[in-house]
């Protein structure tokens, strides 16, 4: 069955919850599953290897789950006002799918979880958009359709969804911020499923 690869990197939890969430977005379009991955953390030791198999959680990715996704939704925590570096370190071993074209056409979205609420999500949610224009892959960001985006107080933006973790990392994700991720989940299965029929989302 064709599948929308949710695929994200997570510390302490939060991206992880909103990746949970977009997959069950995903999953309540017919015909379409959620395929969840993450990558492992990277180390400032260059000869550390991590098991192939993480303890707990999705697991880690490869460039076959990629290359046959029919939609991606990649998710990091901000790191200074960019993506986290174990999902950027995955993203540059991408490069034999960007000479084969293998995710051109393909839609695509970004989430993002931060500490502040003006903590850089945008920047963020953009700078993980940035390697997947130079795959040639389709992005999706939130339309106002979606009214939440009117009325948050939380995470929530028209580039994505996002979620406000708080100072300790221990906001549980909103309402709002809980709808946005599954309007993601199902905006990028429904997207992909019209592609591949050829007809308009
Ligand atoms: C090195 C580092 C840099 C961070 N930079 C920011 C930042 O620029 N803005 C922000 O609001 N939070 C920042 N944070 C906090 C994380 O984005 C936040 O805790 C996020 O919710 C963690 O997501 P996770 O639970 O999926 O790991 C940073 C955290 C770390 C460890």
């Amino acid at each position: 069955m064709a599948y929308i690869l949710v695929l994200y990197y997570s510390r302490h939890g939060a991206t992880a919850d909103m990746a949970r969430l977009i997959a069950r977005g995903v999953e309540e379009v017919p015909g379409m599953e959620a395929r969840l991955r993450t990558v492992p953390p990277v180390s400032p030791v260059c000869e550390a290897t991590a098991d192939s198999i993480p303890p707990s959680g999705a697991p880690y990715v490869d460039l076959d789950d990629l290359r046959q996704c029919a939609g991606l939704a990649l998710g990091s925590p901000t790191r200074f006002g960019n993506m986290a570096a174990p999902l950027k370190y995955f993203l540059e071993t991408t490069s034999p799918l960007w000479l084969g074209g293998a995710l051109a056409g393909k839609p695509a979205g970004v989430f993002t979880s931060t500490s502040s609420l003006h903590g850089g999500q945008e920047t963020t949610l953009v700078s993980m958009m940035l390697p997947l224009l130079h795959h040639g892959m389709l992005l999706l960001g939130l339309p106002y359709s979606e009214t939440d985006l009117l009325h948050t107080s939380t995470g929530g933006t028209p580039y994505g969804p996002s979620h406000l973790a708080g100072t300790a990392s221990d906001l549980p994700l909103s309402d709002v911020e809980r709808r946005l991720c599954q309007a993601l989940g199902r905006r990028l299965a429904r997207t992909a499923d019209a592609l591949a029929r050829g007809t308009r989302s």
